[in-house]
């Protein structure tokens, strides 16, 4: 199936690492995940994923051999050839990225490398311009504190090289064995070589698809992308800022739309037709959130205020996102007139469906400023309550096990997430345990026919 097996070190068992592990270990891979958080680890090793993400576990139990998870990063970097840092890098207050946990990471293999260790280093977090450098510092500075000798291992022995990750949260799996590029930024045809050999199954598509992920029938191979560490770290920060704007920019138009009594529906589908413009990401909502489009935009604004550049595209792109948060709030507003004293009811508090992910969701801010104005809040989801609960164990609303419990004297209900499950909910019976019969869909999501034939007050977005 494959042409050559590596071992493999996967630093950060989070959506991303815990995937890349997984993925590579069923590529044939002999794959050591490594963290800090004990909990985690002792989880993983009983075969269980610590966070929700559909079919992981799946893919765990099909590598279940190759696949081994550890706190010890010693150990498992002295044994392989590769290792990949997945690890976090969160906003700072200044909208940069903090690297916190990619230094940490990088004296660790530096410190844990032997003498002449053959070994590429992988940066998978996204960081930003010029981390390939500090990260190649940091591990030569962790390997001379160890042998403390003044020399490093041979220039040479060791690599760092770029792969930024595009997975989507709620569908990572697929999107690791069917990516749609695979992005290698080094300046070392040895490494390069290494890691082309790694991924070959995945490039070439040589696999058996494992059961949950078929295949897709127009993927027979994986465009591969070989570039300097400096472009592969732009090109990430870049593909995830163009993302969030082609969906500011419709969010905008949904805004507009709403002012002069134009569908945003059908103008989206009508620009999407146009090859040059697509259909995917033209969907107007409630804005985008989550743990990348936030701070990747902000990182690289904030990497070009260090290089003196302004970045006006992508300062205008957070300033809409900012807005059509509020916008639910204002229509909510006009429906009501007053908010304090009112029981609103948030269908969903994941800033996507299909995942617990609450990092930059908007019904975060959603439920700040209703509680900003008074209003009692409830929520339901039918995945993200625990980590909800975990994360943000102050959070001042009430959880709602289900649809009924959600509705019960409700002034309205608020549609955050698009969870398919919601589309299919007995507006009849929700609409008999309501103050009042109003919706404000954040997603467009709900069937609005349906809604009006339950006596229901409708508000989409941007139409
Ligand atoms: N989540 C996504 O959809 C996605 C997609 C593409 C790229 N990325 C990027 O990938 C990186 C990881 O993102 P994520 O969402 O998987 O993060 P995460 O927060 O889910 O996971 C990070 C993991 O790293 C562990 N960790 C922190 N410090 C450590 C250390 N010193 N040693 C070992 N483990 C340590 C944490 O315990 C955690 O389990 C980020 O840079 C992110 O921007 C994320």
């Amino acid at each position: 199936m494959y042409t050559k097996s590596f071992h493999v070190t996967v630093v950060g068992t989070g959506y991303v690492g815990l995937t890349t592990g997984a993925t590579l270990a069923f590529l044939g891979h002999e794959v050591t995940c490594v963290d800090i958080d004990e909990e985690k680890i002792a989880l993983l090793k009983s075969g269980k994923a610590p966070i929700y993400e559909p079919h992981i576990e799946a893919l765990m139990h099909e590598s279940a051999g190759r696949l081994r998870f550890s706190t010890d990063l010693k150990n498992s970097i002295r044994d392989s050839q590769v290792s990949f840092i997945t690890v976090g890098t969160p906003p700072k207050a200044d909208g940069s990225a903090d690297l916190s946990a990619v230094a940490s990471v990088a004296k660790g293999i530096g410190q844990a490398l032997c003498k002449d260790q053959r070994h590429v280093i992988i940066n998978k977090s996204t960081v930003p311009v010029g981390a390939g450098n500090y990260v190649e510092s940091l591990v030569l500075q962790g390997y001379r504190k160890t042998h403390n000798n003044g020399h490093g291992p041979e220039m040479g022995s060791f690599s760092v090289a770029s792969n930024p990750e595009f997975l989507r949260e709620g569908s990572a799996v697929t999107d690791s064995l069917y990516p749609d590029r695979i992005v290698l930024g080094s300046h070392e045809p040895w490494a390069l070589e290494i890691l082309h050999e790694l991924y070959r199954p995945l490039l070439e598509q040589t696999f058996a698809p494992p059961a949950f992920a078929p295949r897709p029938a127009a993927v027979e191979s994986v465009p591969l992308v070989t570039t300097d560490v400096v472009s592969a770290e732009t090109l990430k920060y870049a593909a995830n800022a163009f993302l969030a704007t082609k969906i500011s920019f419709i969010n905008e138009v949904a805004g507009l739309c709403e002012a002069v009594g134009a569908d945003v529906s059908e103008v989206a589908r009508g620009i999407g037709l146009d090859d040059r413009i697509g259909h995917r990401f033209l969907q107007a909502g409630i804005s985008w959130g989550g743990s990348c489009f936030g701070k990747d935009t902000q990182a690289l604004i904030s990497t070009g205020h260090e290089f003196n550049y302004a970045m006006p595209i992508l300062e205008a792109s957070v300033f809409v996102n900012e807005r059509q948060r509020l916008s639910v709030i204002e229509k909510l507003q006009h429906e009501l007139k007053i908010l304090k004293g009112r029981t609103i009811g948030l269908m969903g508090l994941a800033f996507k469906p299909h995942t617990d992910d609450l990092r930059d969701s908007p019904a975060l801010d959603i439920i700040t400023e209703l509680v900003k104005r008074g209003a009692h809040v409830r929520v339901h989801d039918p995945v993200a309550i625990p980590a909800c609960r975990r994360s943000f164990p102050n959070l001042p609303v009430q959880y709602a096990c289900d649809m009924n419990e959600l509705a019960f004297e409700a002034d309205a209900l608020v549609l955050v997430t698009d969870w398919p499950e919601y589309r299919s909910v007995d507006w009849e019976a929700l609409g008999e345990v309501m103050k009042r019969r109003i919706v404000i869909d954040g997603r467009n999501h709900l069937d609005t026919e349906l809604l009006a034939e339950h006596r229901f007050t409708y508000r989409g977005t941007g139409r």
